[in-house]
């Protein structure tokens, strides 16, 4: 082999290691004890707090995604503090949104312990700040990201209007989820253009007031600024067919990933709703795929530890932290600092 062809594939090589042509979304899980990333946590929330809740299991914690074509760099709180000097990241969403914010703001803290920090709110949206290097972590609570207004009829769900997008200006970071609420119905109404329905198919509401969402960003994002990610929809394990064990209660008792890189249950067709939409503002948004990752992680959620658990409380729906939200911004790490 000649010399250029040595250096050509030196740099390939390279290029590959950075992670730069590699879909970090793609891999699989391995076991490795240097994970978590931390440890008791004083922002998680009593939802998320399994081990507060007596998990008894830890194998759940020591666990690694692995991109099949790259290393994914571990998650330095210092390095992202220091890039990240002056600016602003912002989730928007349901509590799924929350458990990532809560995780996020884990991970720098444990960066830095003894460094000062802020909580505070305005309205619907938390502030988490850390003055010595002026980062703002933030959280709007905003469950359809379209708007859910009290009329005369009583509450209506308004597939095309956003009224709350002005609480996201102005923010260098922001990463957008919705999915779970579509399953409920805490609306008298839906209105979509002048005209009200009881209900409606939930996946054809969901495109509805996504088409909204990506008009707003087409307005008001401009890319050079702003960078948009839109979370793939985040699965629950509540169906053990879904993972060829039909005799599971749920999630309970369950202490390992399922194995391979196969889902059996298939990717769930939310997120092909969500990719529909999203792939008319690819220039502006990234699609923030973590769906296929989470699926195998049956073993994730907080299941019976959690303060509803002694009454009955089952949640196959949210995640443990420490836990998988910490590899979703492991990642969300990776695609900002680069
Ligand atoms: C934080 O402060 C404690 C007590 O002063 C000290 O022992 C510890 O090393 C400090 N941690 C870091 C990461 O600076
Ligand atoms: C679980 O999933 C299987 C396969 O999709 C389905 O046949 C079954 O009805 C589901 N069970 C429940 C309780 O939803």
């Amino acid at each position: 082999m000649g010399a250029t062809h040595l250096l050509l594939c030196l740099s390939l090589f390279a290029v590959l290691v950075q992670g730069q042509n590699c879909n970090f979304f793609e891999g699989s899980w391995v076991v490795d004890n240097a994970y978590p990333l931390y440890t008791n946590c004083p922002f998680a929330s009593d939802i998320y707090n399994c081990q507060k809740f007596g998990r008894p299991d830890k194998a759940y914690l020591n666990y690694r995604w692995k991109p099949t074509a790259c290393e994914l760099p571990r998650f330095n709180g210092l390095n992202f503090l220091e890039k990240f000097r002056g600016k602003s990241i912002m989730f928007v969403g349901d509590s799924i949104s929350r458990d990532q914010y809560e995780s996020f703001i884990c991970m720098i803290h444990s960066a830095v312990p003894n460094a000062t920090y802020r909580q505070t709110s305005r309205g619907h949206i938390i502030i988490f700040e850390i003055p010595e290097y002026e980062v703002k972590v933030m959280r709007d609570q905003n469950v359809y990201l379209v708007d859910l207004m009290k009329e005369q009829v009583g509450q209506v769900l308004r597939l095309d209007s956003i009224q709350d997008g002005k609480s996201w200006l102005g923010i260098d970071v922001l990463v957008f989820n919705s999915w779970h609420w579509w399953n409920r119905k805490t609306w008298d109404y839906i209105e979509v253009g002048g005209k009200y329905v009881k209900d409606m198919n939930r996946f054809v509401a969901l495109e509805t007031a996504l088409t909204t969402w990506a008009r707003w960003v087409k307005a008001n994002i401009n890319p050079q600024k702003t960078t948009v990610f839109f979370q793939g929809a985040s699965p629950t394990h509540y169906n053990g067919s879904m993972w060829n064990e039909p005799k599971a209660d749920k999630c309970i008792g369950q202490t390992q990933p399922v194995l391979g890189t196969v889902y059996p249950g298939g990717i769930p067709p939310e997120l092909g709703v969500q990719k529909k939409v999203l792939s008319t503002v690819s220039n502006l948004v990234k699609v923030f795929d973590t769906t296929y990752m989470s699926l195998f992680r049956k073993d994730g959620h907080p299941s019976k530890y959690n303060p509803g658990g002694n009454t009955g409380g089952v949640d196959c729906l949210h995640w443990c932290l420490p836990g998988l939200p910490d590899t979703w911004n492991e990642i969300l790490y990776n695609l900002i600092i680069s």
